[in-house]
């Protein structure tokens, strides 16, 4: 087809792809060809704010490698990760759910850990904190058996791999859940931290005027054959960001109950103030597919 007009060009995008044989693909492409469009034509798009988003889409590519990902980040910023995951979870987005992202700091291969030992790898000065978990599926009863992942960022708000001061997979550990599907570990109450700014993603939130800080929280994995890999967070109640997180990831169900204490410690190395955090995880039933790790 010949264009003659704009209006012309939408439908001529959409027959040329309308023999795409992979059926999810041309559904897929076929609606984002209608909806940018229709952007383009609802923000009457300039050339050069086209340029623009082209050179952000390529400083994106060009900051993404083995050690960051700056095109997750992008998503994450614009509230479509957090979309994608709720559109996936809790009964295909209709109810709550405890799933969170997965953010880019997952690593494969966290050391294994006994429950009720340490995470604690390298000298990490904060308050000491004691979790207590359960898994169960959605009946109430307890999974037994399953792969868990834990991993977080320091008191001072940087992950291991971020710090040279702290050791290799410090604050990272797995553990298999007992019969009664508890584990518990030993670690330091995380803070929060800004999402790295040095990039596009960064000039855009300070263009947008906005901050770039995730409130403090754990991250959890749960994988188990049968069960759908749950992937978490547990946020601190009362962090002064769980109601503006950077990258939308905070729901009521992940806000974690982290209690202050001055009881006697459940370790004779802590003194003074601690905190303990008790929380039950649901896994659903299906697919036990382990995400690609965004970083190595
Ligand atoms: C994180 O929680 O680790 C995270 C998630 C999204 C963007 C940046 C960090
Ligand atoms: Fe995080």
């Amino acid at each position: 087809m010949v264009i003659e007009t704009e209006q012309d060009v939408t439908p001529a995008v959409l027959a040329a792809m309308a023999n795409t044989p992979d059926a999810r693909l041309r559904e897929v492409m076929a609606s984002l060809v209608r909806h940018l469009h229709a952007f383009a034509r609802e923000v009457k798009l300039t050339e050069p704010e086209w340029e623009r988003g082209i050179e952000f889409l390529i400083g994106l590519g060009k900051l993404t490698n083995d050690s960051h990902n700056e095109a997750i980040l992008a998503s994450d910023a614009i509230g479509f990760s957090t979309l994608v995951c709720l559109l996936n979870n809790g009964t295909v987005g209709d109810s709550e759910t405890a799933a969170a992202l997965l953010g880019p700091f997952w690593r494969l291969n966290a050391p294994k850990t006994e429950s009720g030992a340490s995470i604690v790898r390298s000298p990490t000065p904060g308050p000491a904190l004691f979790a207590d978990c359960r898994l169960r599926d959605n009946s109430g009863q307890p999974i037994a058996g399953a792969y868990v992942d834990v991993w977080h960022a320091s008191p001072v708000g940087m992950y291991e791999n971020q710090d040279a001061g702290q050791a290799d997979m410090n604050l990272r550990g797995n553990f298999i859940t007992d019969a009664e599907g508890r584990f518990s570990f030993r670690s330091v109450k995380p803070a929060g931290y800004p999402v790295p700014v040095s990039g596009p993603v960064g000039a855009l939130l300070a263009a947008q005027r906005r901050h770039p800080y995730r409130p403090a929280h754990l991250h959890f994995l749960f994988h188990k054959p049968g069960y759908k890999t749950l992937i978490t967070q547990v946020f601190v109640q009362g962090d002064p960001h769980l109601e503006s997180d950077v990258v939308f990831g905070v729901t009521k169900p992940l806000i974690g109950d982290y209690r202050l204490r001055r009881d006697t410690p459940p370790a004779s190395d802590v003194s003074g103030e601690w905190y303990s955090l008790e929380h039950e995880f649901i896994m659903e039933p299906g697919e036990a597919v382990l995400p690609n790790p965004p970083i190595k």
